[in-house]
């Protein structure tokens, strides 16, 4: 949250939280904000809503123009927002790869209800997350945005030697999790060239 907020300053907005209770009245909220003048929008866990999976319908879209070759998709899940419109797309447009998603939090059952929610709020209905999505659980230990020592490790080899930076929380361990699987269980893949989307928080060395 820290990171978001310091996001938001740079581009000149304001973060309000908002807990259950006034969340009830939060449209109402938003709308008197507007009438001043002002834009605002309500963002729900994760960002996982109808934007936050519309954006990744359009990542997958901006993927094929870059006309960039691949098998296999991978991404972290933390709401389930980005692996649901990568693979919602991927099935919609006919595209042949495979789409993996790497548990941050959760279980696969908690995930595959999520895009299978996403899935009917979108009226697709002949097709069900578990025949469109492979979701891997072994990499969330020792619990959602803690670490173990091999998760620093493995950031601070990333930086080394690629000059990629992961985070701890999201990229750092979907990545840990993505090799270890290319090493120890490469047949969950359909092929060799697998594409992992970097999905960002930057922002949280900013908090550390
Ligand atoms: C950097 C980053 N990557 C991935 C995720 C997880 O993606 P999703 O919530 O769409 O599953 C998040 C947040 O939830 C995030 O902040």
């Amino acid at each position: 949250m820290s990171a978001d907020i310091i996001y938001t300053k740079f581009v000149k907005g304001n973060v309000f939280t908002i807990n259950e209770f006034f969340s009830l009245g939060v449209n109402v909220y938003c709308d008197c904000r507007r009438e001043t003048g002002e834009s605002s929008h309500l963002v729900c866990v994760g960002g996982s809503d109808n934007t936050g999976i519309w954006g990744y319908i359009q990542c997958f879209a901006e993927l094929r123009q870059q006309a960039v070759e691949f098998d296999d998709i991978v991404c972290v899940c933390g709401s389930g927002g980005t692996v649901s419109g990568l693979a919602i797309a991927n099935y919609l447009c006919g595209m042949p790869y495979r789409c993996h998603g790497i548990l941050v939090c959760d279980s696969n059952q908690y995930f595959h209800e999520e895009v299978n929610g996403n899935l009917e709020a979108l009226g697709v209905k002949d097709v069900r997350s578990e025949d469109i999505v492979h979701l891997h659980d072994a990499y969330k230990e020792p619990g959602y945005g803690r670490n173990l020592p091999c998760h620093f490790e493995f950031i601070s080899q990333s930086a080394v030697q690629t000059g990629v930076i992961l985070d701890n929380t999201y990229t750092g361990k979907a990545a840990y999790g993505l090799r270890d699987l290319m090493q120890n269980k490469p047949g969950v893949f359909k092929g060799r060239r697998i594409l992992f989307i970097h999905s960002g928080w930057l922002f949280s060395f900013f908090c550390i």
